[in-house]
């Protein structure tokens, strides 16, 4: 079967990594929307680099857990697209491979002034330089609220082929990814939404398991067959 599974921050909580918008999703008093844009990098550099090395940090001592794993084993059987908003590595740890980091990656740095990619070093500051360019303009290679997210047409592509589309811990608060689940039931998929609770977007689905991650994930691709 063709099967699209977006994962949001819920996939990896019961792996000790905080979601954005629990109580407490704060990070040193800012939110997500204060520190994950163009303009809070413009303003406060040191800040953002801060915030990203703390969930650098946080993701590597963070191990995959039941769910990752699952979305790993249901890839042998059917035609999955794995999409993801998490800019952890816990897919990929967890036995994913061609993962869509829509949101990018930790794991990965950018050069503001020339475009150039290469693999992050575990903390990154304001003088860190672009080995292609040398010029001290890293950021964090993530898409800020404000940015084109990642691998759109790719993503598109999959939903509209796609069987099965299932969201799994996403609160569907974030465009474009929130209106996955509206496109893939136009385009005919059945659409299941794996989450501890109700969404902003729960009724775009057919079906809602609920219930943690670690439980329902694997009940669900067990059931798949
Ligand atoms: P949120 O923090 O908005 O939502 C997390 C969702 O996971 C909520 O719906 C929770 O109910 C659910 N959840 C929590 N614990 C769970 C568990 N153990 N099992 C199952 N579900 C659980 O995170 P996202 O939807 O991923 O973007 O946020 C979307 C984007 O907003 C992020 O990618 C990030 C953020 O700003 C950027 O950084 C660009």
């Amino acid at each position: 079967m063709r099967i699209v599974v977006l994962t949001g921050a819920g996939i990896s909580a019961e792996s000790g990594l905080r979601t954005f918008r629990a109580a407490d999703g704060l990070w040193e008093d800012h939110r997500i929307e204060d520190v994950a844009t163009p303009e809070a990098f413009a303003r406060d550099p040191a800040l953002v680099h801060r915030f990203y090395n703390a969930r650098r940090s946080a993701a590597a001592q963070a191990k995959p857990n039941l769910a990752h794993h699952a979305l790993a084993d249901l890839a042998k059987r059917h035609d999955l697209t794995l999409v993801t908003q998490n800019v952890d590595d816990l897919h990929e740890r967890g036995g994913s491979t061609n993962v869509i980091h829509m949101h990018g990656e930790l794991a990965s740095a950018l050069c503001a002034a020339c475009g150039h990619r290469w693999p992050s070093p575990a903390e990154t500051d304001v003088k860190t330089p672009c080995p292609a360019c040398s010029a001290a303009a890293a950021r964090p290679d993530i898409v800020w609220f404000g940015e084109m997210p990642y691998h759109m047409e790719r993503i598109w592509q999959a939903i509209e082929r796609a069987e099965i589309f299932a969201a799994v811990g996403t609160s569907g608060q974030v465009y474009p990814a929130a209106g996955f689940g509206q496109h893939a039931r136009r385009t005919g998929a059945h659409c299941v939404e794996l989450n501890l609770d109700q969404s902003a977007v729960s009724r775009d689905f057919h079906e809602q398991l609920i219930g943690p991650a670690t439980h329902i994930v694997p009940k669900w691709v067990a059931g798949l067959g």
